[in-house]
């Protein structure tokens, strides 16, 4: 999960949290959103491989200390999740180009969040430009390239694997949706049974699979559907994987869905978000080894649903992100607990103080009326991802996450004071310079 703090390379705060999630009991830590271009960001919190000499070091020393309390018999799998924001990237919220550079993307245009003049506003807001469509196949190379230097680089710095981030709308979700990729080309060095959109991804994980060793766990996260029109259907993502995992060079897949027109991945209902995708999907896939792993996450926030997903195989491991904002050891403390009775194993549902107030105010409606036109549902995920990472940001500072924190204080402590007036600035300067932050 993206962490809530200053991005850049990753400094003390970062180092805290996950520390925290590292002697919490979870099989797998994967990091959230690391920029593999440090222009192309999702958000200016994006941690980044850069190419100079401190990027290493300070990711060896993340990965460090997610290990340095991690129970002698069950040190959690390590992974990076390496991005690029693509069409969604904007210069605005992600701060780190001018705002008059556009996204890099296959085609040239602008994300949409909805209807009505809110929705135009925040378009133009965060994206004063179309993305710029990528037609010379040099630069697909060298973005596949990015991502395999990347990877390199972890497993330099001690990381069990990278994730490929591939889904939410991002570039390589891009590539894959014919709703943002209509006319894909055929990229140089990639076999002929290899169906066009899945070009840029096959270079990438031959690229990956060529630069480390066996055991450097490679993972994807993909879309089960962009839930968009015109978008990546289930059908067509359910083929997709197919294909992939046809490559036998993924270890681990997770399921996933939406885009930032519609964040499906940010559901609320207290169920799996997209287990009856997975449901159907795992029986049509080879078995693990020869196959990945399936991972689901989206709502998996308790014992019995976690269980029953994993006995019905609508997966073979659960992923948990908000709930790990807020209880970093929820493995150890609830979910695997003996002591905690099985209708007790949950994290109890909790409402952000403020949100839906503040959600009108921005313009993405109550939680209620989201879907009625007019309300940008990004601006109600936005809400709702904020608030968690302010509890990471909180970990990350030494002190507990606080459930009762309203959104109004969070937004004056976090955002305000700590990202943009406190030092957010001088945080990602330092880190860049390798200067201990
Ligand atoms: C604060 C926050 C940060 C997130 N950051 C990322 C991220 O960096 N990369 C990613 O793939 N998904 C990210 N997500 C989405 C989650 O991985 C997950 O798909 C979604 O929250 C649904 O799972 P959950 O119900 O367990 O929260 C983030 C979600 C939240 C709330």
């Amino acid at each position: 999960m993206e962490e809530g703090i200053t991005g850049g390379l990753p400094g003390k705060r970062h180092r805290r949290l996950y520390r925290r999630w590292g002697a919490g009991g979870w099989g797998i830590v994967i990091t959230g959103n690391v920029a593999v271009d440090s222009t192309q960001l999702a958000t200016a919190h994006d941690l980044r491989v850069y190419d100079n000499p401190h990027t290493v070091p300070l990711f060896t020393e993340l990965n460090d200390a997610l290990l340095a309390d991690a129970p002698e018999e069950g040190r959690p799998l390590t992974l990076v999740q390496l991005s690029h924001a693509g069409i969604q990237s904007s210069p605005t919220w992600g701060l780190s180009r001018a705002p008059w550079e556009p996204a890099v993307a296959p085609v040239s245009a602008r994300p949409t969040l909805g209807r009505g003049f809110v929705a135009w506003l925040f378009e133009h807001i965060l994206w004063p430009t179309k993305s710029r469509a990528v037609t010379d196949l040099a630069e697909w190379l060298d973005i596949a390239g990015k991502f395999i230097d990347a990877a390199a680089a972890m497993e330099e710095a001690g990381w069990g694997g990278v994730q490929i981030h591939s889904a939410h709308g991002y570039l390589l979700a891009n590539y894959l949706s014919p709703l943002t990729n209509p006319h894909p080309h055929a990229l140089p060095g990639v076999p002929h049974y290899v169906p066009l959109r899945l070009h840029l991804l096959w270079l990438i994980l031959t690229g990956i699979a060529a630069a480390t060793e066996p055991r450097f766990v490679k993972a994807v996260k993909i879309n089960s559907s962009d839930f968009a029109a015109g978008g990546m259907d289930e059908y067509q993502a359910a083929d997709i994987i197919r294909e992939i995992a046809a490559w036998q060079l993924v270890d681990i897949l997770e399921v996933s869905g939406g885009t930032y027109s519609n964040p499906a991945q940010a559901g609320t209902a207290r169920q799996s978000l997209f287990a009856h995708f997975t449901t159907e999907l795992i029986p049509t896939l080879p078995p693990v080894p020869e196959g990945p792993a399936i991972l689901l996450t989206g709502g998996m926030h308790d014992r019995s649903l976690i269980a029953s997903s994993l006995r019905n195989r609508a997966c073979d491991l659960a992923g948990v992100a908000r709930p790990a904002a807020l209880v970093p050891d929820l493995p150890s403390r609830v979910i695997l607990n003996r002591e905690i009775d099985g209708p007790k194993a949950k994290v109890g549902p909790y409402a952000i103080p403020q949100g839906p107030l503040v959600q009108r105010l921005l313009g993405g409606g109550e939680a209620k009326t989201a879907a009625k036109p007019g309300a940008v549902k990004l601006v109600g995920a936005g809400v709702s991802t904020t608030w968690h990472e302010w509890q990471m940001a909180r970990i990350g500072l030494g002190v507990e996450p606080d459930p009762q924190l309203p959104w109004i204080s969070g937004a004056l402590t976090y955002t305000l004071w700590l990202d943009i007036l406190g030092g957010g600035p001088r945080g990602w300067i330092a880190r860049y310079c390798g200067w201990d932050d």
